[in-house]
């Protein structure tokens, strides 16, 4: 594994070098948790994706495995083993993924060949769905014969059902629905949902179902954000009554897992801020979110809270029970570090934002201030992340609910990453990259007036590998 770069996140999964993007055919087979993700063991760039492996006893350390899927020169997977799904079909591990070959994205089936998960056999009937559906027409690209890619599988009643993210000509993302009685002969259903273009994009990756009992979650990636639609799902429709992003950072083509006592976790891919040069240079490319804990509230709105597994990173602590700021007050707080995790409850009081400031060096000149509004807006400000004309500088913000009580925070640090989770509700994955060896500095301040942090508590966390 490269480590030697302060960047590298050491407590987010990570491939041991080059690129990765979306996680993969999540399963928990015979006692381990296993995650693949797309991965280029050439370089750090998206070319000939094969899909690394890493496994887990407890969801928080993980254990580098040999490369999974590798494409077959003669295969419909010749030119990439795409995004896909794992399913246990009464005792045989499964993974449908797409397979990309000249301008085609077909639909291809594998099955395990040992209980390790390490090798697979693909169908040599691959691939198993040959025709683009007629209806609605599917989006042709320059580059694509058809945008229709990635699976989501489930078995309801013993019949499997799939979705498969595409684009419509003329329109916008779909969600397309498929039955079938045996993982490899599939009849098209129809869309389960459409995107209406200017609001969700023109194409839709990675589509997830996710059943929590009376209402359903489907999210999709358009490219830009990962969009969520929460409302009812029943046969084959979705009735959409509420929708917003998961995360409103750099993160991207989730997919989730159900633990064996019930929960849903579900991982993202956190891709690079840094420019293709700056991923060149570093060798290594792309990280996944700490796993998510996604739940409803009695609201009926989404919650998302870090896993509570990864209590078990937790090292040395640093802790007060309040800090009072008064108006323009800055509090430099004891602690070094580019790998923690800090939790806080803020309440403003009559300041106007409270900012919180990590990765910051002794003069100032590297920081990524977290800045929390009286108009319940949180901001992650990257103008002085880093002196690295190769990093970008923007701005990332969210707004948060409800607007009247303290902000509960949990802003976790680790390397290259700042993933911060706001009252149980939203999150915000911002990718910043400090040059200095110095950037390891905390502080907490409060604009126009006072604020009360109650709560703090800071640890440092240890590394998964
Ligand atoms: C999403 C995605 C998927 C595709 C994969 C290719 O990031 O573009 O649609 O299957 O990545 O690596």
């Amino acid at each position: 594994r490269l480590d030697d770069d302060p960047c590298r996140p050491s407590y987010h999964v990570t491939s041991p070098a080059n690129w990765l993007n979306d996680p993969n055919g999540l399963i928990h087979w015979n006692g381990r948790y296993h995650l693949f993700y797309q991965y280029n063991p050439a370089g750090p760039f998206h070319n000939t994706i094969h899909w690394g492996h890493a496994v887990s006893d407890d969801l928080v350390h993980w254990e580098d495995r040999p490369v999974a899927l590798t494409p077959s020169p003669d295969g419909p997977d010749r030119d990439g083993c795409w995004s896909g799904c794992a399913v246990d079909n009464d005792g045989v591990p499964t993974v449908l993924y797409t397979g990309g070959r000249d301008k085609r994205q077909l639909p291809c089936i594998a099955t395990a060949a040992d209980d390790d998960l390490t090798a697979w056999d693909k169908d040599p009937d691959n691939p198993i769905i040959e025709e683009l559906p007629a209806e609605p027409e599917v989006l042709r690209t320059e580059h694509w014969e058809g945008e229709f890619r990635d699976h989501c599988v489930w078995r309801e009643d013993g019949t499997w059902y799939q979705l498969i993210g595409a684009g419509i000509e003329g329109g916008g993302g779909a969600a397309l629905l498929y039955e079938s009685a045996d993982l490899r002969n599939w009849e098209y259903q129809g869309p389960i949902l459409t995107g209406d273009r200017d609001t969700a994009g023109t194409v839709w990756e990675c589509p997830e179902l996710l059943d929590f009992g009376d209402r359903q979650l489907l999210h999709i990636s358009n490219y830009e954000d990962v969009v969520y639609f929460l409302g009812t799902y029943e046969d084959g429709d979705f009735d959409v009554d509420r929708r917003d992003k998961l995360d409103h950072g750099d993160f991207y083509a989730p997919q989730s897992m159900w633990t064996d006592d019930g929960r849903i976790l579900t991982w993202g891919w956190l891709p690079e801020a840094r420019d293709v040069s700056g991923q060149w240079d570093a060798g290594w490319s792309g990280a996944m979110s700490l796993p998510r804990e996604l739940s409803l509230a009695d609201d009926g709105g989404l919650c998302q809270r870090p896993a509570p597994e990864l209590t078990e990173l937790r090292g040395d602590t640093t802790s007060y029970d309040v800090v009072r700021l008064d108006a323009d007050d800055t509090e430099e707080l004891p602690v070094e570090s580019r790998s923690f995790e800090l939790r806080a409850t803020v309440r403003l009081e009559d300041a106007e934002a409270v900012e919180l400031s990590v990765l910051e060096s002794p003069d100032g000149e590297e920081r990524t201030p977290i800045r929390y509004t009286y108009e319940s807006e949180i901001t992650v400000d990257r103008s002085a992340s880093s002196t690295d004309p190769q990093a970008t500088g923007d701005t990332q913000s969210m707004r948060v609910r409800p607007y009247d009580a303290p902000l509960s925070l949990r802003v976790f640090v680790d390397g290259s990453v700042v993933e911060v989770f706001a009252n149980e509700r939203h999150c915000l994955t911002s990718r910043v990259y400090p040059t200095r060896e110095d950037a390891t500095g905390i502080s907490l301040s409060a604009d126009g007036g006072r604020a009360t942090i109650a709560s703090l508590d800071i640890w440092e966390l240890d590394s998964v590998w």
